[in-house]
């Protein structure tokens, strides 16, 4: 029997806009929208008047606290779920057709299963509230690197930072044209309105949470989640791993890298991409300012979380910030550690999860040496210094256009991307690792880069602090099989007459007291420096089993000349007890891979294994 139609549901009066052209993307909102019920449909037109509207909505609902607009002009605060504050590794799913093809490192389920699964859950999951329809382009919008996608949300909030992150509206829609391809991505918070009902501060599913990618029809569905990293589909789940898959099968990388740029005192500029985990710095080394002695070197920011990497016709390879803004780790963040970072968040920021002084501005962990006297914390609470909780949780974020960054590069939406001289690779280590290492050729470096391992943070949920192999710094991100991701790079190296070179890097080796070696920050630059000249040619750096490592006088101690000789071999130190036990760690990870592992790196480890 037909159910009698209800006010609450889904109207087909909110058509796509006139402008709107691409049939098949209209009949595929209108199947999600069949599916979720939403009250409305709303097309994103990515316009500053639209993002001020809902800005307005969510301060008028609670989503939103606007912060002290004298001191943080266009500044709001959004207070997560206690329980929805981090990705959710183990609620994210690669539902390739074959098992195999997801590898050890993703979890799955068959993609029939789960359709089934997820249809259950987004049946009706949007009732009572809009859904907003944002197509986004991933990269600047018509490069021959970008990608277009075409998210479905029930969370404003995902829309606003989705502005910030990426290229919305219907500048989109224009590229796309009537037919164009484009990645489908839904999300539904999960948490559908009774007539009547009072929506929470923060809507999420407390029971579900699911983040799903399928790999053969480049789909993601994501359910139960406003969290960042879950929730902007554009980011992790479309920039890496679907963007993985896509790189594999199309002769590319996409990678979870920032891009930097350096400019020597002779003028020459050179691009490092790097990998670290998340929450190991990423932003900060992006934007780092060279200590002041070191006269003459510029740094510039491209990129601080993800770079797509293609071979270009003069046999380098070339890459592009596919996003347009900063979804940053605020707790750590200082005018000492990142000036740059500080100077871009004053004003146009959308910060989760910090804590709000008494007048109304923000404030997180080592934001200032001491805390303010009284704040509200990230759940709304009183707090006190020493009142034994934290103030921000340790996953605070800030959300921030790149053009607020000041050290933001002039080509950083170049749509042909800028050539790359090298890649670092670095995890948080408290032993073993040493301060830098460069890769004898480009297999050695997909070794390095494939066995680097690092302590967990508070980026995803789970125990903070746990050292675990983190290959290429993608071990949540990677959309397939890694053995198969690590043959994709060997080939993408021998595929280019002139590859970058690639480096191993750890600021975070600790002494017998516990403390980092290495100051860090700024002072990276040092390393950074000893890369370009590698990469110029220079003749700066001993051979090792590991590597190649710079001397203490191949670094440049300008400003710095306190280092001495002996902490700076402490801090290259290549232990043999220690680097024994890192093989037989990279013999476990490699059995875990073994059906697929290229046979080159398995030799590599034996002859590196010989050498300990
Ligand atoms: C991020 C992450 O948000 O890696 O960039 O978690
Ligand atoms: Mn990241």
């Amino acid at each position: 029997m037909t159910q009698p139609a209800s006010k609450r549901q889904f109207k087909q009066a909110t058509a796509a806009p006139a402008y709107v052209r691409h049939a098949k993307l209209k009949s595929w909102v209108a199947e999600v929208a069949a599916l979720t019920k939403p009250d409305s449909i709303y097309w994103c037109d990515g316009s500053q008047e639209e993002y001020d509207r809902l800005c307005d909505e969510m301060v008028a609902s609670g989503m939103l606290i606007k912060l002290n607009q004298k001191k943080r002009p266009g500044c709001f605060l959004a207070r997560s779920d206690p329980d929805d504050v981090a990705r959710m590794e183990d609620r994210t799913f690669v539902c390739s057709r074959v098992k195999e093809d997801a590898g050890p490192n993703n979890n799955w389920v068959a993609p029939d299963e789960m359709r089934s699964t997820l249809g259950k859950l987004f049946d009706g999951s949007m009732r009572g509230r809009t859904m907003y329809v944002i197509p986004f382009s991933m990269g600047p919008l018509g490069s021959h690197i970008s990608h277009i996608g075409v998210e479905l949300t029930d969370s404003p909030y995902v829309v606003v930072n989705m502005r910030l992150m990426t290229r919305i509206g219907r500048k989109v829609l224009d590229v796309l044209g009537d037919g164009g391809n484009f990645v489908p991505c839904v999300h539904s918070i999960g948490a559908p309105l009774a007539p009547g009902q009072k929506d929470a501060v923060w809507p999420s599913n407390k029971e579900h949470k699911y983040i799903v990618h399928y790999p053969e029809t480049k789909e993601i569905w994501s359910f139960g989640s406003g969290y960042g990293g879950n929730a902007l589909l554009g980011k992790k789940c479309l920039a890496l791993r679907i963007a993985s898959i896509m790189a594999r099968e199309q002769g590319w990388l996409a990678e979870h890298m920032l891009i930097l740029g350096i400019e020597t005192p002779e003028k020459k500029k050179h691009y490092i991409a790097a990998a670290f985990p998340s929450a190991c710095g990423k932003t900060n080394l992006a934007m780092l300012i060279p200590p002041k002695a070191l006269s003459g070197w510029k740094v510039t920011t491209v990129g601080e979380d993800i770079a797509w990497v293609k071979p270009g016709k003069d046999g380098r390879l070339y890459a592009i910030n596919p996003e347009a803004g900063a979804f940053g780790v605020a707790p750590g963040t200082s005018m000492e550690t990142n000036p740059n970072c500080m100077a871009a968040v004053t004003r146009n920021t959308i910060f989760t999860n910090v804590a709000m002084t008494a007048d109304g501005d923000v404030w997180w962990e080592g934001m200032t040496n001491e805390a303010p006297k009284e704040l509200i914390d990230w759940q709304g609470d009183a707090w006190t210094p020493g009142c034994g909780r934290n103030a921000a949780h340790p996953n605070a974020r800030f959300t921030v256009h790149s053009t607020q960054i000041p050290s933001i590069d002039p080509d950083w939406e170049n749509p042909d991307g800028v050539p790359i001289s090298a890649f670092l690779f670095g995890g948080r280590r408290a032993t073993t690792v040493p301060l830098v290492a460069e890769a004898l050729d480009w297999e050695h470096g997909v070794y390095m880069a494939a066995t680097m391992a690092s302590e967990t943070t508070a980026a995803m949920v789970g125990q903070v602090g746990v050292v675990r192999r983190d290959p290429f710094a993608m071990l949540p991100f990677c959309g397939y099989h890694f053995g198969d991701y690590f043959q994709h790079w060997l080939e993408i190296g021998r595929g280019v007459k002139n590859p970058p070179r690639i480096f191993g890097v750890n600021w975070f080796r600790r002494d017998e007291q516990g403390k980092f070696m290495w100051p860090g920050f700024g002072e990276n630059m040092r390393v950074l420096q000893w890369v370009v000249r590698r990469c110029e040619g220079g003749d700066n750096a001993t051979q090792t089993p590991i590597g190649n490592i710079p001397r203490y006088e191949d670094l440049d101690w300008k400003g710095l000349e306190g280092f001495e000789r002996i902490r700076f071999e402490k801090l290259m130190e290549i232990d043999n007890g220690q680097w024994g036990m890192e093989l037989k760690d990279h013999a476990e990870l490699f059995e875990k891979l073994k059906a697929r592992l290229p046979k080159e790196l398995d030799e590599l480890r034996a002859q590196l294994a010989g050498a300990f």
